[in-house]
């Protein structure tokens, strides 16, 4: 195994060090290495992504396991969580196997199955949430990602369920019966548009059915893709009550708004919609806060024929892997400890996930990315490793580029390109 000594590198937005990989780990003992001029690099414990969506089984003209895993690695995540929309959908035990192995055949990112709160994704019955929990994929995250749990007595059951094992249920916050045909946020550019809207208490309403659910069973909730300002609130509230709540936003939602469906590109639809300029501005002090733990890709791979057709049939969704840094570092600016925070250490700690999201320090794991602040990449959609290219930043300038990603000591990434 090659060990590698990061030279001159910046580690956190700390003064500049020499950081050795040896052996799988950051190491002090010296000995042969071969040497990586990091001058003006940022090291950060690898990234960690808890909302991603791989496609396989079922969809993989859109993304596999290993096409997803390498635009993760190229983001510079050293791991991400699965969602369970896939066809079959990963509800028994078989199917999050089957994911599990998958990712480390493809070995380029940890990749942990989410597994489905009910089965089918159907909202009518508890999937087997403890034979996922005890197969080899270790599933502690259940999801209906795609779809809420909008059944409050299923959703008590589910939380219930997983109270014995320290898991959670990660909601997509969505009153059906208050979303049916909508295509947009509504408010005055649906107006104008005449597109069907998603209002916003639609996302409010379940997350504060939720966390009095959760608070009501002394169990973990995780609320998936926040997307307003009032549902910061609702979280600020929940937290300040001691309600055992996380919450998610992505990079779109921390960027993007409902003027952009003006356009009429289907690129810019999503799920949740894209909100207003006020929505925005309150999920990135929530976020900085920390009323909104972490940022999660929400990493939607399209086929061509699902994407690049009339609005109201396109299906929801953007990629994000390869972007998402970028996104929050033209966001937030080089405050690298808040980044590392929000996009390892955090998403990290939620899931019980051992060895990412720590400290780059002697004796750790060696999953870490390096980024270079400096440059700056026009968006090429043909360029993703993705295999679908839904993404809204074709054509944009973003500020930093992922240099080298490195899982357990060995490189994933190198000079700017996938190893495998
Ligand atoms: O935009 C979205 N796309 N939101 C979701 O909740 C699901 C996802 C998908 O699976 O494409
Ligand atoms: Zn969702």
């Amino acid at each position: 195994m090659t060990s590698y000594l990061l030279r001159g590198v910046s580690v956190v937005g700390a003064a500049p060090t020499d950081l050795l990989i040896r052996d799988g780990l950051i190491s002090t003992e010296e000995g042969p290495a071969e040497v990586i001029d990091a001058a003006g690099l940022v090291a950060l414990p690898g990234l960690v992504d808890l909302h991603t969506h791989l496609r396989e089984p079922g969809r993989e003209d859109a993304e596999t396991v290993e096409t997803g895993s390498r635009a993760a690695a190229l983001g510079g995540y050293t791991a991400v969580f699965a969602m369970a929309n896939t066809s079959p959908v990963a509800d028994t035990a078989g199917v999050v196997e089957q994911v599990w192995r998958l990712g480390r055949e493809a070995g380029l990112v940890d990749v942990q199955p989410i597994g489905a709160v009910t089965v089918g994704l159907a909202g009518k019955q508890l999937a087997e949430l403890g034979a996922m929990a005890t197969s080899a994929a270790g599933v502690r995250i259940f999801s209906d990602d795609g779809h809420c749990v909008a059944d409050p007595r299923l959703m008590r059951r589910a939380l219930e369920y997983v109270k014995a094992f320290d898991g959670i249920i990660a909601q997509h916050a969505e009153e059906p019966r208050l979303t049916e045909g909508a295509q947009m946020h509504e408010g005055e550019v649906s107006t104008r548009l005449g597109l069907t809207g998603w209002p916003a208490v639609a996302e409010e309403a379940i997350i504060a059915r939720d966390v009095l659910l959760a608070e009501h069973v002394g169990s973990r909730l995780h609320v998936c893709h926040v997307s307003t300002a009032g549902s910061v609130e609702v979280l600020r509230q929940a937290k300040a009550r001691g309600v055992r709540v996380t919450a998610e936003v992505t990079p779109h939602h921390l960027l993007l708004t409902d003027e952009l469906a003006a356009s009429y590109d289907p690129v810019y639809k999503v799920n949740p919609p894209l909100r207003t300029q006020s929505d925005v501005l309150a999920l990135r002090e929530a976020l900085i806060e920390g009323v909104i733990d972490i940022v999660a890709t929400d990493h939607a791979p399209h086929a061509v024929e699902d994407k690049e057709c009339e609005w109201a049939y396109a299906r929801p969704g953007m990629v994000g892997l390869e972007t998402a840094l970028p996104i929050v570092l033209s966001i937030l600016g080089e405050q690298w400890d808040l980044i590392a925070e929000r996009m390892s250490r955090a998403p990290a700690r939620i899931a019980g996930l051992d060895g990412h999201g720590t400290d780059l320090a002697a004796g750790a794991p060696a999953n870490l990315t390096l980024v270079d602040p400096s440059a700056r990449r026009v968006v090429d959609p043909a360029e993703l490793a993705s295999r679908s290219r839904n993404t809204p930043y074709a054509g944009t300038t973003l500020p930093g580029r992922i240099v080298a990603t490195f899982l357990r000591g060995e490189p994933t990434v190198l000079d700017g390109k996938a190893v495998k």
